[in-house]
């Protein structure tokens, strides 16, 4: 029996899935069950929505399940990755012994006692954002973050105060770029794009060069001043191959750097951008979350000791993640023919896990599409592990998950303890799902010292 796939031809889902990628997948899950054939020319995919198989998937060892697009059912062949258009072959997107070799020498940079030690970086520049802030001004809350996120990174991970004009150029390339890296994602004819000289091209690459120029001159620098610290830069500086004694090339080091920069910031800019967004509209959440903060800081900054005891603020942003996972997919090619839900799937067949379907599917969460951050104060016994995955799993398991948590929870403490925040307008942002999960247009709000109205009958 073949899996099942929507009706109509490849290309009316096609155009479903470039107007609204969200409510295609939502939509597919719905109405062909956990197993569905996406029907796109030249590729073969499947949307995967059961927890225990997604689980199956990402935690599994030995050579069943790789990452990277493709039809190739070979182990080493790291198949097409959009983003190595940017990132290289960082961590994020090698594979095989180059992968297992940077993991093994990067993980130290997010031990627990590493990241207890950013804390204090994390609750400072919070608090520069939150005195920046005017009572009753509008602000967009997104390019905030996302800033504050990229001055987190770049001081934790790189030891730098990174100045206005290196992240004016981070965020542009960024926010300009996004699309066009991702082109070629979803067919094999947007990499012919590429080849192409249209303007976005163009643009894209004029961008690459200026930013990996920004990058060397970074590199150089710590080289220069003999790379002594125990920041990411001055480790991938200074570590030795086992075999060779070699140092690695800057090309690499650039790639880790590049990675850990782009992958460290932007998607915990989007989950807190969505946690205020959510919490805008839900003020007796705000409320109960502002009790939390006055009774656990008493007016002090917040730090690595308070964590256990922000228990309502990490559900506000495990809740705002399940809502909006900003990494809203994440997907396998599988190596060789399996069983998979009672149907055969040949080798090099991809799976697509889409966390926004699972995140919000009826059968794990009630009421799915409520923002109820009290549903994680008490475990669910009967949920599976893998009906939330915002930081995938398995060895693949985002590297910095502890960090982000850490992050999130302290920044919207410290920026919370101060302010309140209330919408511009009844529409809400929608979610544009690029790479990461970003709000389109932003998240304008307005920014104020005065507690909301919580609406009666709540
Ligand atoms: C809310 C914030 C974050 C979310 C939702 C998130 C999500 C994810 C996910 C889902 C993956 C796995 C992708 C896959 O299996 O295909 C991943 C991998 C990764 N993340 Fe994160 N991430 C976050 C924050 C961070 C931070 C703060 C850092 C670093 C400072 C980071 C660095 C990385 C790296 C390097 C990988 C690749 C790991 C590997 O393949 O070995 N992420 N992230």
């Amino acid at each position: 029996m073949p899996v099942p796939r929507p009706r109509g031809n490849a290309l009316t889902t096609l155009r479903a899935m470039r107007r609204d990628a969200l409510a295609t997948f939502t939509g597919i899950r719905r109405e062909y069950g956990p197993i569905a054939r996406v029907p796109v020319p030249g590729a073969r995919l499947y949307l995967v929505s059961d927890p225990a198989t997604i689980q199956e998937a990402l935690t599994a060892t030995g050579r069943l399940y790789v990452k990277g697009s493709g039809r190739s059912t070979d182990p080493d062949d790291g198949g097409f990755q959009p983003l190595q258009r940017v990132l290289g072959k960082g961590l994020l997107t090698s594979s095989g012994d180059r992968w297992r070799r940077q993991r093994r020498l990067i993980q130290p940079m997010f031990h627990r006692a590493r990241i207890d030690g950013y804390c204090a970086v994390f609750a400072e520049l919070a608090e520069r954002t939150a005195a920046g802030w005017r009572d009753g001004e509008v602000r967009d809350l997104h390019t905030d973050l996302t800033e504050l996120t990229l001055a987190i990174v770049g001081r934790t991970v790189f030891d730098v105060d990174l100045d206005t004009s290196v992240m004016r150029q981070i965020r542009t390339w960024l926010t300009a770029n996004m699309a066009t890296a991702r082109r070629g994602a979803d067919t094999p004819w947007g990499r012919l794009l590429d080849k192409l000289p249209l303007p976005s091209t163009r643009r894209f690459n004029a961008d690459k060069r200026a930013f990996d120029a920004m990058m060397y001159q970074l590199i150089a620098d710590r080289r220069a001043a003999g790379a002594t610290g125990t920041d990411l830069l001055s480790l991938l500086l200074s570590a030795r191959d086992e075999d060779t004694g070699e140092g690695m090339p800057d090309e690499q080091v650039r790639d880790e750097a590049v990675t850990l920069l782009l992958a460290g910031h932007e998607t915990t800019a989007n989950a807190l951008a969505w946690a205020f967004h959510l919490l805008g509209r839900a003020p007796a959440a705000q409320l109960r979350l502002r009790a939390e903060l006055d009774e656990v800081l008493g007016g002090r900054l917040p730090g690595a000791d308070d964590l256990p005891r922000l228990a309502y603020t990490r559900a506000v942003f495990n809740e705002s993640m399940r809502l909006y996972p900003p990494a809203w997919i994440v997907a396998r090619r599988l190596l060789q023919p399996r069983d998979i839900l009672g149907y055969r799937l040949p080798g090099g067949s991809m799976l697509l896990f889409c966390a926004w379907v699972v995140h919000r599917d009826p059968q794990w969460w009630p009421e799915p599409d409520e923002f109820r951050p009290e549903r994680w104060l008490e475990r669910d016994p009967q949920r599976p592990r893998y009906a939330y995955f915002p930081f995938g799993g398995g060895p693949r398991q985002c590297i910095g998950n502890g960090f982000a948590e850490a992050e999130g929870v302290l920044t919207l403490a410290t920026l919370l303890r101060r302010w309140y925040v209330m919408p511009t307008s009844d529409r809400p942002p929608r979610p544009r799902p690029l790479i990461t999960l970003r709000p389109a247009g932003g998240v304008p709000m307005v920014v104020s010292g005065t507690p909301p109205e919580v609406p009666s009958g709540h």
